[in-house]
């Protein structure tokens, strides 16, 4: 039984980073996670130009007054996939932008021809030069929208650009996830005018300019919803705190099918897990369905129920590759084509297993706190990539778990352990 404190939202914290550069005055973002790739893209704006200060861990102060160049390139673009936020702000703010073709977890083909189809509506060219995404367009113009396939990255992208146009703009087919409607309004506490984020259409009225302002970022969904599947697979009591409740629906519904018990507070959470749980069908889908970027963590509470369960990613084409992990700790999981069927077993065995990706790497670490014996997570870079302390909190809960930096430091833990 314990507590645990969420921070802030990653994947809105880095479309609102980059909207703070679409003012010259100064930009003040509260509850910002501490999380590598949050630290890339603050490195990539100060790379051209902008002011970034940090007033706490948790605290940034930006200025975009200083920028000197719109060309986004280096290491750290290839890193991370949010730095295109930087073509839609940098279009937005100067009209126009160069930002390297964008790296991130590997976890599907990852097009960008919505963000592209997007710029070009607001009278944008747009196009992909020698490994570089060039943005331009000597009148930004509001236009009418109509994104092929929901993507938070492209509704992010296209409010970015279109909050500086001239005129209105509509965006139909919009991705509704909370990281949207929070980027949003951090945009219109900043004097943009932007109605209907959350919902399918979403309209934007361009203004001329944009000022300054303090904001503080919503909480993080998944890092909730990875401790809510903590506490399932575990068989813990865990109470997930700073959270919004409303935001977590479709995995708490699971968590409830699954036999867990799941009670709901203001801006709390706590999930109960139970000794047996039982099997259930899930499918990803943009909010509000189940994300995709919880279907690692949902697949291993299922490893572990009785009976049988599938799994559909309809989302990423490639975010099945921990199954051969789980494999490796006695898991019992097919995976065809973009369907998982998982036979639930007892318990899985502790043994070396390396993270695919972010979400899938803390999915690993929560079967490991399940597992008999001793289980090693490598590549936790990428955990690093979206969690804050990720394994401090877990230790909080009781969880036995530990960074280890070598052999020695590893096989000292194990002693410790035992
Ligand atoms: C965001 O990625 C998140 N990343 C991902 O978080 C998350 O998995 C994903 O949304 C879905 O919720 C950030 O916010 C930085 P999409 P994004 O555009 O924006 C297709 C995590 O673990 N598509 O909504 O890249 C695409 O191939 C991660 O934190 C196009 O076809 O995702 C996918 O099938 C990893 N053309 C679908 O849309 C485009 O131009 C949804 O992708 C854009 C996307």
């Amino acid at each position: 039984m314990g507590e645990v404190t969420i921070g802030g939202a990653k994947n809105a914290a880095l479309g609102i980073l980059a909207a703070a550069i679409l003012t010259d005055e100064e930009v003040t973002i509260d509850n910002l996670p501490d999380v590598r790739d949050i630290n890339v893209l603050l490195e990539a704006m100060e790379d051209i130009g902008a002011k970034v200060e940090r007033k706490g861990r948790h605290v940034v102060r930006i200025r975009g007054n200083s920028i000197d160049s719109i060309h986004v390139d280096g290491e750290f673009v290839r890193r991370i996939r949010a730095s295109y936020y930087l073509l839609g702000a940098l279009l937005g703010k100067y009209r126009r932008a160069e930002v390297a073709l964008p790296g991130g977890c590997d976890i599907g083909c990852r097009p960008i021809d919505q963000h592209l189809k997007g710029f070009r509506g607001l009278g944008a060219r747009a196009e992909v030069e020698y490994g570089m995404v060039v943005a331009e367009a000597e009148n930004l113009k509001g236009g009418h929208v109509y994104l092929d396939v929901v993507s938070v990255g492209a509704t992010i992208n296209i409010m970015l650009a279109a909050v500086l146009a001239e005129g209105n703009t509509i965006l139909e087919n919009a991705a509704k996830e909370p990281h949207i409607v929070d980027v949003a309004n951090m945009l219109n506490s900043m004097g943009a005018n932007i109605k209907g984020a959350g919902t399918d259409v979403i309209r934007i009225r361009g203004v001329e300019r944009l000022h300054g302002t303090e904001y503080s970022i919503i909480p993080d969904q998944i890092e909730a919803g990875t401790f809510m599947l903590a506490a399932a697979v575990t068989r813990g009591d865990i109470t997930v705190r700073n959270t919004i409740p409303k935001h977590l629906e479709a995995i708490s519904a699971k968590l409830l099918e699954m036999g867990c018990e799941v009670v709901e507070f203001d801006d709390a959470v706590r999930v109960v897990g139970k000794p047996k749980l039982g099997s259930t069908h899930v499918k990803t889908l943009p909010y509000p369905g189940f994300p995709t970027d919880m279907q690692p963590q949902i697949s291993v509470a299922l490893a572990l129920a009785s009976g049988t369960s599938m799994v559909t990613e309809s989302i990423f084409e490639n975010r099945f590759k921990y199954v051969d992990e789980l494999a490796r700790m006695g898991a019992k999981i097919k995976v065809e084509g973009n369907v998982a069927v998982i036979d639930g077993i007892d318990h899985f065995m502790g043994t070396s297993l390396t993270a695919p990706d972010l979400r899938a790497g803390a999915a690993l670490v929560l079967a490991g706190l399940a597992a008999d014996g001793y289980t090693v997570v490598d590549e936790i870079k990428y955990i690093q990539r979206g969690y804050e302390d990720f394994d401090e909190k877990l230790r909080t809960l009781g969880a036995v778990i530990e960074q280890a930096e070598d052999e020695r430091e590893m096989k000292r833990f194990k002693l410790r352990a035992m």
